[in-house]
């Protein structure tokens, strides 16, 4: 592959061309993958319309650039290194050779099921092979894969079905997370209570627990793999066919289903990977997210295979059986590159540093961080008692939308800069904008970060929802992609990502939209109003603060039950991770005269920063902000 930077010259020249000529620069870079035919344009897009188009015209199958290419030269290398929930079941190898077997029977089985090229697939896996397994099947018949994170509720797996009017789940029957044992297929079967479309469950087995199989409508994938063939055509797609859907939240209503597109996902991704994480023949590879979320589909799934790398899957928890679970990992299968988050990070900083001391960290080269700002200690403790000192640590700045990794330093070639994930990658280019839209020259500043240009791997539309993603994404700058982060500039042209300027707060990585939440709490009957901030944790990043006021007044210990009911709702229709830290319930909540809550003092509130709560007497209610300053307990 072209254009994979090996020094810093070379990164500010590659970046020129980049820039200059992006469909010469990309042209270039496609050209090392298979194509069934070659596009006949490499870039048209148009950012006012939010229409982006990527290699027009040509036709592939992503799964032939991720297996059938690297047959020849490497079919008996690990593809897949599977390290199980509990460290006594033995460690799987999987080869690519075997990964082609297994993906072409499962693309078989689906064909079976009568899934067509352009279906929506649910896939609602634990970390475990058949989750690779199932999406590259889906990938090689031309289908559609959306991946729902496997700690999401029925009524979250409801939605996101019924919105891609999706016909299959691909399920367990349960999974393993730590000490804990969870009914995977029972929580489906209540989402297909209210979701029609689909007309085929494939259960894959793990925990062999029990599970109800519905007559005609449920079956075990194993039964089905076992007569057919390990040969399955590779349907031929065109280049912006969708590839999958992932939803992520947004700061209102429902979920977003972000649309990615096969070539310019392939090509950026493979790309990205090449680059930031610097792999060489015969590493190990662990990025530590779940498939769930876009870290694991470009960076543990299509980034690695597409380069033929050794990428493993961990299907357990940094906690389970010991605090040591990750550096036993890197030890036992000698990994290279290790990529987590900073709240994974966090968590494990605070246990005895023996955990990490009793292990040979020695095989590491690059460390990653993903997900949120990465905090200055974060970074110290990583950088010293992980990477020894030795390991550069790459701070990627990206998104569900971006597809791939916009920003982040590249290892031995930017020097790296606590919480900075410093330059952007080659053919990207950031801008900050001011409030009223104007691009902030010069370094030493702060303002927006949008996107200035068109790059491969940005998400082409909302499933269904064109004009929400324009609106989203495409309108607040007209011209620009619009992140909803802030960022700032240094000197050296260093960016920080300083966080969202939306109503998402990221809670241990986890990007949760507001409204949604508050939408659950105002289902309770005695709830009047809500509205949910974040506020700074030592651990998750950011928790969350919920202020409620109640239609009629009800004793202390009614509060405390009405708490847990809200949380377990809460659990229940979104998801634990969405679980409110601290509930003050309060006569009132600030308002702007036209009525709007001001989310930007109760923010202040819950960080504890009442002294900078700015001018407060042009609210409506200005004694609304009193009160709950003297009621805050903590
Ligand atoms: C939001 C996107 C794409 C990776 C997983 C999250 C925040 C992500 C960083 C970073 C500061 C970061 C941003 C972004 N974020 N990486 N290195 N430094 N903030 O994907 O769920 O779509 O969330 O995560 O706020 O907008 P996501």
């Amino acid at each position: 592959m072209k254009y994979i930077v090996k020094n810093l010259p070379e990164y500010f020249k590659f970046q020129e061309k980049a820039l200059k000529d992006p469909e010469r620069f990309w042209g270039a870079i496609a050209e090392s993958f298979q194509w069934k035919k070659k596009w006949d344009k490499v870039m048209n897009a148009d950012m006012h319309k939010a229409d982006i188009k990527w290699f027009e015209g040509a036709e592939l199958n992503i799964t032939e650039n991720c297996i059938d290419r690297h047959l020849d030269e490497r079919g008996d290398q690990t593809a897949i290194i599977f390290e199980a929930n509990s460290p006594e079941e033995k460690a799987q190898h999987i080869t690519y050779r075997k990964l082609y077997e297994e993906v072409n029977k499962v693309a078989n089985v689906l064909k079976e099921q009568g899934i067509q090229k352009g279906d929506r697939v649910c896939i609602y896996l634990p970390m475990i092979p058949e989750l690779a397994y199932t999406m590259l099947a889906c990938a090689r018949i031309g289908a559609i894969h959306s991946v729902i994170f496997a700690g999401y509720s029925s009524t979250a797996i409801a939605s996101r079905v019924n919105d891609a009017s999706c016909k299959m789940i691909v399920c367990a029957d349960g999974s393993y997370r730590g000490a804990k044992e969870i009914n995977l297929k029972g929580i489906v079967d209540k989402a297909l209570e209210d979701s029609p479309s689909v007309k085929t469950v494939l259960v894959v087995k793990r925990t062999h627990c029990k599970v109800k199989m519905k007559e005609g409508r449920d079956v075990y994938l194993e039964d089905l793999t076992q007569n057919v063939s390990v040969h399955c055509p590779a349907e031929t797609v065109q280049a912006e066919d969708p590839l999958f859907i992932l939803y992520t939240s947004g700061s209102t209503g429902k979920p977003k289903g972000m649309v990615h597109t096969t070539a310019g996902y392939m090509i950026y991704t493979a790309h990205t990977f090449a680059n930031v994480f610097q792999y060489e023949k015969d590493d190990v590879y662990w990025c530590t997210a779940d498939i769930g979320w876009i870290t694991g589909h470009s960076y543990i799934l299509y980034g690695p295979l597409l380069n033929g790398a050794t990428t493993l899957i961990f299907e357990g928890v940094p906690s389970y059986p010991d605090h040591n679970r990750f550096w036993a990992v890197i030890e036992k299968h000698k990994v290279n590159q290790f990529y987590t988050a900073p709240t994974a990070i966090r968590s494990l900083a605070k246990q005895d540093i023996k955990h990490v001391e009793k292990h040979d960290l020695s095989s590491l080269k690059v460390l990653g961080s993903v997900g949120e700002p990465i905090n200055v200690e974060a970074w110290n403790w990583y950088y010293h008692h992980i990477g020894k000192e030795r390991c550069p640590i790459v701070d990627t700045w990206w998104q569900t939308e971006t597809g791939g990794i916009l920003i982040s330093p590249i290892p031995f070639s930017t020097p790296t800069k606590a919480t900075f994930a410093t330059f952007p990658l080659l053919g990207i280019q950031p801008v900050l904008m001011s409030d009223d839209g104007i691009e902030q020259e010069g370094n030493l500043t702060n303002g927006k970060l949008c996107i200035k240009t068109p790059w491969p791997g940005i998400a082409r539309t909302i499933w269904n929802d064109h004009k929400r993603y324009f609106d989203t994404y495409f309108s607040a700058y007209p011209g620009y992609y619009f992140s909803g982060d802030a960022a700032l500039r240094d000197p050296a042209g260093y960016y920080r990502i300083t966080g969202r300027v939306d109503d998402v707060v990221i809670v241990s990585g986890h990007n949760l939209g507001t409204a949604p939440i508050e939408n659950t709490i105002n289902e309770q009957e005695i709830v009047a109003e809500s509205a949910i901030v974040g506020y700074p944790h030592d651990v998750k990043g950011n928790a969350l603060y919920g202020f409620i006021t109640l239609k009629r007044e009800i004793s202390e210990q009614e509060k405390e039950q009405l708490k847990i009911a809200i949380n377990n709702s809460i659990a229940d229709q979104i998801g634990p991770i969405a679980k409110l830290s601290k509930i003050q319930f309060t006569v009132s909540l600030p308002k702007t005269r036209s009525g709007k809550i001001m989310r930007r003092i109760l923010r202040k509130i819950a960080a504890n920063e009442m002294e900078n709560l700015g001018d407060t007497s042009t609210l409506l209610n200005p004694e609304a902000v009193q009160a709950i300053i003297v009621n805050k307990k903590d």
